[in-house]
């Protein structure tokens, strides 16, 4: 334990934490709400071989937290010495230095974890947070924008030939829910295809993709409490499963938010992509959802001109930045 202020404690995060770093979690970015429940679920499930742990800054008088520091290994591109970071201090107690103080807390573990490097995700619209990442001697590696779908405006009848096109070339779309109905083999099959297909997403220059582990997809992907298999579509192509692109729906909120969509190699350039898409707003449409979120690096062409296309409009962007050690 360590003391940093008269009145601040820095410590490991325990299991009565949840709910005071839910709440300053919820508090900074109010219009994405994320529950004790979720938050649980992703502690519990996360790779087993990756650290993920957490400190919190409490008020030792009263015993609120203050803010946390997360620092984890990414699943998704391991490496024992390259980490994912985040430090979040409430609105109401910004400018005290306990931001500060966690982050000198993260570079001790870090120390201790030998790390290499670490990399945090800032949003674009919080400058003061831009620059106390650029004072402690981060730089941007990536940009990804985020953009909204209001389901509402989605022009069904421009895009509905796509997937009459598709059905008729000979592809059909199925279901995650469906697959695993039909074999209960098909979810490593899709595991396999997911894991092709995050290969090709764009990542920060230093990262490697590695494929995430079976247990951690499913246990994410398709039981997860945001899992929808309803909502996670498959192409096929003579019997092959030839692309896809899911949604996930938090606990709290009236949006979905897009997964990955992706399609395998061969099989792209045939609005594979476009008529996955279409499915999707329309399950959305069928749900009573109000708008559809999704997030990409700002140089994925084509999924751009995909999302523009759809009539998703553009936020601003959260900043990959990264220090080296
Ligand atoms: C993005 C991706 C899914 C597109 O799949 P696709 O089936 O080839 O896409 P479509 O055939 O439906 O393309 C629809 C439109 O996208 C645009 N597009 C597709 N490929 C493009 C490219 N290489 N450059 C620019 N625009 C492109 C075009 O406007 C195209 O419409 P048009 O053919 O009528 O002009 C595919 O490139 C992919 O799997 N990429 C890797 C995974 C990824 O980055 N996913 C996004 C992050 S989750």
């Amino acid at each position: 334990m360590q003391q940093l202020k008269t009145d601040i404690t820095i410590r490991k995060f325990e299991e009565r934490d949840y709910a005071g770093v839910v709440a300053v979690g919820n508090a900074i970015f109010p219009d994405r709400p994320g529950t004790v429940e979720e938050w649980r679920y992703d502690d519990e499930h996360y790779d087993k071989k990756c650290v993920n742990e957490r400190y919190v800054a409490e008020d030792r008088s009263s015993g609120t937290t203050l803010g946390y520091a997360g620092l984890w290994h990414m699943a998704w591109s391991f490496h024992p010495r390259k980490f994912g970071m985040e430090i979040r201090v409430h609105p109401d107690h910004q400018r005290n230095g306990i931001g500060s103080a966690l982050w000198l807390r993260l570079q001790e573990v870090l120390r201790d974890h030998q790390a290499i490097d670490v990399k945090t995700q800032i949003w674009e619209k919080m400058p003061s947070v831009i620059a106390f990442a650029t004072r402690h001697g981060f730089h941007e590696v990536m940009r990804a924008w985020e953009s909204r779908l209001e389901v509402g405006t989605f022009d069904f009848k421009r895009f509905i030939p796509h997937v009459h096109q598709a059905l008729a070339s000979g592809v059909t779309i199925t279901t995650l829910t469906a697959e695993r109905v039909r074999d209960a083999q098909n979810l490593k099959r899709i595991h396999a295809v997911d894991v092709e297909l995050s290969a090709d997403v764009p990542r920060p220059p230093d990262e490697t993709r590695t494929p995430i582990d079976f247990n951690m997809w499913h246990d994410y992907t398709v039981e997860g409490p945001w899992s929808i298999g309803d909502a996670y579509f498959l192409a096929v192509v003579d019997g092959e499963y030839a692309g896809l692109s899911n949604l996930f729906k938090l606990k709290t909120g009236d949006w979905l938010n897009q997964g990955l969509t992706g399609v395998r190699r061969p099989y792209r350039g045939r609005h594979l992509a476009t008529a996955l898409k279409v499915k999707t707003v329309e399950y959305a449409r069928d749900h009573g959802i109000r708008e559809i979120r999704t997030f990409n690096e700002i140089n994925n062409a084509p999924m751009l001109a995909i999302n523009v296309k759809f009539g998703f409009v553009r936020q601003p962007a959260w900043i990959t930045f990264m220090k080296e050690f």
